[in-house]
């Protein structure tokens, strides 16, 4: 069978590697890919866009694609999976309609309330003026969120009442998100650990993956600007079993009965960023509609189960009949930016060092690169995630970071601490 992986980044990287080595799969085209997709065997990089719908359609018909995958939302919410279906080709991922959990926070929080399902408070405002009128009644630090998708910017953690008012000035006056911030969500700020719950589901049945954290700060530490993931780990500790069935009994089964319920059945990856207070109890912070980056390289480094046959029982919604196989080991991901990430950068810096010695139980998985000349090159923010896997989160973390030792460019930049939560829980339970 031929496949496509749509997008081009580390999760993509990681999907595409998988897949790669299912004996179903034959050939696996990557829009667009990057570096190293271009570099791995079954692999194949095509240069069209994630949100160039028309175009990817175009494309997987005359190849006769048998299963696409996607990796971004925006090709979700832009409703691939229905422009594909309608053509009469296998589209792995949610529904334009129930894409909405990620597309539009407002949605999201009103289907939390609408199923009972645990979330912050809030409240929505299309007004400016009613949205400083109601932070002026509230306790700080609040939360205000730009309703649309906005590159993981979109949200602010208001320290003070002053900040709130400004984010609602920069959100939903001075437009910076453009009509993503139009509307904006103002909810209560939540204490706690975050974690990410990550489960594939057929519209009725549900396979949750291992458990994975991902640090979206730039700094270690969990200090300085949010970003898209700068690394990842899994197992999560934080997810005891007792955490575990209440994410499933109080998250994630409603969320999926919900969907069915409200007439848009949840197909593909479904996401709920959560925050675990101190009695174990979790709150949704967000859902996102798709696998998470960096936490698919970590997940995809414990999978020992076949891709291929896992993403076919949920296109063919057999999920119940299928089981999968985890690596006991634990995996952590490191990821590696251009300096200034999530702010501006340079691009086209020669990267040194790649590619590291294949082994077993390590990989470095590319984001931002692109080959030219016989050389790799940066080509974004986020650029590359060097993945270990080891008996525990520590020496994952040591194998993850032997890797990003032997790699280098002008400015590169990186955490040193990815996994510390875990490593401290480690020890402590070392020293008990
Ligand atoms: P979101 O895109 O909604 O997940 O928000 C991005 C990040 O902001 C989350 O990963 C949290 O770290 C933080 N955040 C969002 N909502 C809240 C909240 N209500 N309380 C505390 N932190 C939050
Ligand atoms: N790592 C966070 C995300 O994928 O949204």
């Amino acid at each position: 069978m031929k496949a496509l992986v749509v997008g081009g980044g580390g999760r993509e990287h990681a999907l595409a590697w998988k897949l790669a080595k299912s004996p179903q799969v034959d050939l696996i085209y990557v829009a667009p890919g990057n570096a190293g997709t271009a570099a791995e065997p079954k692999l194949k990089n095509i240069a069209i866009k994630p949100d160039d719908i028309s175009a990817l359609l175009a494309f997987a018909l005359a190849e006769g694609i048998g299963l696409t995958i996607v990796g971004p939302e925006i090709s979700l919410i832009l409703g691939i999976v229905d422009v594909f279906e309608k053509a009469g080709l296998r589209c792995l991922g949610p529904h334009r309609a129930a894409a909405r959990l990620e597309g539009s926070k407002s949605f999201a929080k009103d289907f939390l309330t609408r199923q009972n399902i645990p979330t912050a408070r809030y409240q929505v405002f299309d007004d400016p003026d009613e949205a400083i009128t109601y932070i002026k009644t509230q306790v700080t630090p609040i939360v205000v969120k730009a309703d649309g998708l906005a590159a993981g910017k979109g949200v602010v953690i208001a320290q003070t009442e002053w900040e709130a008012i400004e984010a609602i000035h920069e959100i939903q006056v001075s437009g910076v998100f453009g009509e993503a911030g139009n509307r904006v969500v103002i909810e209560e700020f939540l204490a706690g650990e975050e974690a990410s719950f990550i489960v594939i589901t057929d519209g009725e049945h549900i396979l949750p993956l291992v458990s994975t954290q991902d640090h979206k700060a730039r700094d270690n530490g969990d200090r300085g600007p949010n970003t898209g993931g700068m690394g990842a780990y899994s197992p999560a500790p934080v997810i005891t079993e007792r955490v575990y069935n209440r994410i499933m009994e109080e998250v994630i089964v409603p969320t999926v009965r919900g969907m069915a319920e409200e007439g848009y059945p949840y197909r593909g990856f479904l996401y709920a960023g959560l925050m675990i207070d101190k009695n174990g109890s979790p709150k949704v912070l967000e859902y996102n509609c798709r696998f998470g980056d960096p936490e698919a390289q970590p997940i995809m480094m414990r999978l020992r189960s076949d891709l291929m046959t896992l993403f076919l029982a949920t296109v063919e919604r057999r999920l119940h009949e299928i089981s999968v196989e985890w690596d006991p080991r634990a995996a952590v991901g490191v990821v590696m930016v251009a300096k200034g990430y999530p702010g501006s950068y340079a691009i086209n810096d020669p990267i040194y060092g790649l590619p590291v010695p294949e082994r077993e139980d390590c990989k470095v998985f590319h984001a931002g690169t692109i080959e030219k000349g016989g050389q790799i090159l940066t080509a974004g923010g986020r650029v590359l995630c060097a993945c270990g896997l080891g008996s525990s989160v520590t020496q994952a973390q040591a194998i993850a970071y032997s890797l990003v030792q032997q790699i280098t460019w002008k400015e590169a930049y990186y955490r040193t601490d990815i996994g510390y939560r875990a490593i401290t829980r480690e020890a402590d339970r070392d020293n008990n």
